[in-house]
């Protein structure tokens, strides 16, 4: 007998039913593999329950009638073919230009005492599927991806992928459903919207060939009850860095599921006679203690498993970008690096106008040699001082761009995405390179290397500032577009090759702020650059939305100038440096500007910061108050040892009211004491969460602001 103590495995298959359980720390994940009818049907997903149960669930199915799917919404991964009538996770075309599959079961093969793979092929055709699952260990979150083989030879010509979805993430039975994801635009990423998921086919997606700002690849859903701390909720993701599409299913019949995959209609990918294709892989996690948990889960799901140095404390940046746009210059950057020096900046990046004809963003991507009326010098003596003043310095690029305007685009125009008969469309002025070419990743790297080689580069600030058009060209045939899904994983090769050469490399994504924001990009980049809205009120929604899947460490916020340049809001320093100080901080203002009493403001503020920077980068985040949905919006830190907590609290307009009630705050120990730092008033854990924390009185007027740190109190000083 297993002893009680011993971990239980986090896959276990009973060979008899053919059932698979798949354990995460506080879910359970239930299939069953019908080899006689050559299927894998979905069972469970949601609360904990032993094998010895598992076995003996029923198998939810439609109606039985000759109008019916009989096994729709409860398919693990359905076909195109036979009574199937949903999404589809895999639609193919064969050379004969038929379509329908017919799958049939090779072999449940456990891999490792987390790793499942249900193998299929289909009865008489030359493909095989196989379904891969893994529970990574310590969390909710489950990984699945699909790999697919042509198993026949030439006689047999090509198959076209036509859908190629990572997972089918099939839901049980609600009365109603509800979906939450995040839209916007350029400067208005991360809007929070959750809607009645309508009966019928939901889809959120990117045509673009990015990751995009107009959507982001995750979807929430929950039967319409839960809150940010109740309620059962599932979160599915993908992590993809091209073009994708979720699709979200609810059946008449009350069931729900979620297809996540790249690509989108009319992008195909080709298997050739011996070929495979793996898809990227699709998380999910189901959680019974809200939206906040849900989010939690990934939070510590990317810190554990995903992002490449999650135990190191991010630094706090001054970038160039707001203060000196493309006029930057070896003078200029040393004045600004010197003042940034001063506030206690440990990065400093100088962003775009640093290379040969960038005098504006008409000209220049692509020469990634230095300006050489900016920077003689070229820019190692810029990088020496930097470095001599104690910052570590960083450089913008943006590799997969072009100018019509470059010396690049005159010797290689064929290596941008076009088409012979069509206009090339140009958006800011550029063009994009073709990703999927090796010839074109062999270029990126090799000056990669030089550049970061010769001026000592330890941080790259990585921007993409366009969408694809005309993507496709140099693969003439069926399979044109494929570019919208293999440029991402030629981006992804250029990033490992890279980091492995320079193991001490920290890289920022940027697609024109948070266009490129995934689990994708995140296991090859340090942070990412949220928005190129420095609006520090904008900020706090976008930032709300980012937290709902992305951890706060990998969130990279400035401080900028105030009027704002891009909204004209005027916000005092504070408020502007509080809503930074809740993810990454930086600081992108024009500091030669900045009086000396906002400098000292500032300074002291960074030092804050510093304080309570593993709280905020490594700690749990509640949401405690959602920004727009009241007078006040707030966020809760807690320590990974649950030593420390941290509550940032902003109200961006006044108004005539009663005073503001105690914030009622999460994740402490009820038991424990906490000292506020900022009043010296020890509390209980049990009363700062069910009474709250009575809140200082903020200054009067629009834009103010508050910080509150709590430390536990040890035992002998919580009796004094
Ligand atoms: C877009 C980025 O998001 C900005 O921060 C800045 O780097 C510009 N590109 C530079 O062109």
């Amino acid at each position: 007998m297993m002893k009680p103590d011993a971990p239980l495995a986090s896959v276990e298959i009973d060979e008899v039913s053919g059932t698979v359980l798949l354990r995460t720390t506080h879910s359970a994940y239930v299939v069953r593999v019908d080899r006689a009818a050559g299927m894998v049907r979905h069972v469970h997903w949601g609360a904990p329950l032993p094998l010895a149960d598992a076995v003996m669930l029923p198998v939810w199915s439609e109606h039985d009638n000759s109008f019916a799917g009989r096994w729709d919404g409860v398919e693990e991964y359905p076909v195109d073919g036979g009574a199937r009538f949903g999404v589809p996770a895999l639609e193919v075309r064969f050379a004969d230009g038929s379509s329908p599959l017919e799958p049939t079961v090779l072999e449940v093969d456990r891999r490792a005492d987390d790793h499942v793979v249900v193998r299929l092929r289909d009865r008489t055709r030359p493909l095989a599927w196989f379904l891969h699952y893994r529970v990574p260990a310590d969390g909710d979150v489950l990984e699945r991806w699909t790999e697919f083989q042509h198993t026949g030879t030439d006689a047999d010509g090509d198959i076209l992928l036509l859908r190629y979805a990572s997972a089918h993430w099939p839901l049980p039975h609600r009365p109603a459903w509800r979906a939450g994801s995040v839209h916007g635009g350029w400067c208005s990423e991360g809007r929070l919207e959750r809607s009645v998921l309508p009966v019928g086919e939901t889809v959120i997606g990117s045509r673009r060939g990015h990751t995009g700002h107009h959507a982001n690849p995750w979807i929430a859903l929950d039967a319409g009850e839960a809150d940010e701390e109740h309620g059962e909720a599932w979160l599915v993701a993908l992590a993809t860095s091209g073009t994708w599409r979720l699709t979200a299913q609810h059946t008449a019949a009350g069931r729900a599921g979620v297809v996540a995959g790249e690509g989108h209609e009319g992008i195909e990918l080709r298997l050739a006679p011996g070929a495979s294709h793996r898809t990227p892989v699709s998380l999910a996690l189901h959680t019974g203690h809200g939206l906040g948990q849900a989010s939690r889960g990934f939070h510590h799901y990317l810190r554990t498993h995903v992002l490449p140095h999650p135990e190191e404390l991010r630094p706090v940046l001054y970038n160039s970008w707001e203060a000196t746009s493309f006029e930057v210059s070896e003078d200029n950057q040393l004045v600004l690096a010197r003042r940034a020096a001063d506030l206690g900046a440990e990065l400093f990046v100088l962003d775009d106008g640093w290379f040969r004809g960038r005098d504006d963003d008409r000209a220049g991507l692509g020469d990634w040699t230095p300006h050489p009326e900016r920077f003689p010098r070229g820019l190692r003596p810029l990088a020496d001082e930097v470095h001599r003043l104690g910052m570590a310095f960083g450089l913008w690029v943006e590799p997969e761009m072009v100018n019509a305007d470059s010396g690049l685009f005159r010797s290689h125009p064929d290596w941008v995405l076009h088409l012979p008969d069509r206009t090339p469309t140009e958006l800011r002025n550029q063009l994009v390179l073709d990703f999927s070419r090796p010839e074109v990743t062999e270029w990126a790297l090799a000056w990669l290397r030089e550049v970061v080689a010769e001026n000592a580069v330890d941080f790259l600030k990585w921007d993409f500032n366009r969408a694809f058009t005309e993507a496709g060209v140099h693969t003439a045939g069926p399979d044109a577009r494929r570019v919208h899904v293999e440029h991402a994983r030629g981006l992804y090769r250029v990033l490992d090759h890279l980091r492995t050469d320079f193991p001490h490399l920290r890289i920022e994504a940027c697609a024109g702020g948070g266009g490129r924001v995934d689990a994708g990009i995140l296991a090859r980049t340090d942070q990412v650059w949220t928005s190129d809205n420095t609006d520090a009120v904008d900020r706090l929604t976008i930032q709300h939305g980012f937290s709902q899947l992305y951890p706060a460490g990998v969130m990279s916020a400035w401080v900028t100038d105030s009027p704002n340049p891009l909204t004209g809001r005027v916000v005092p320093l504070r408020f502007r440096f509080h809503s930074a100080m809740a993810g990454v901080l930086g600081i992108g203002g024009n500091l030669t500007r900045w009086t000396d009493t906002e400098l000292a403001e500032a300074a002291e503020l960074v030092r804050v910061y510093k304080d309570i920077r593993p709280v905020v980068q490594q700690g749990c985040q509640y949401r405690l108050l959602a920004p727009g949905e009241g007078p006040l919006a707030a966020v809760q830190y807690v320590s990974e040892d649950g030593g420390r907590a941290v509550v940032l609290v902003w109200r961006s307009n006044t108004a005539f009211g009663p005073p503001l009630p105690p914030l009622r705050l999460r994740g402490l120990d009820g038991e424990a004491r906490y000292r506020c730092e900022e009043t010296g008033l020890a509390w209980s854990g049990a009363t700062l969460s069910g009474f709250g924390l009575p809140l200082p009185d903020l200054p009067p007027g629009d834009c103010a602001s508050t910080l509150v740190r709590l430390r536990r109190v040890e035992e002998a000083d919580s009796r004094a």
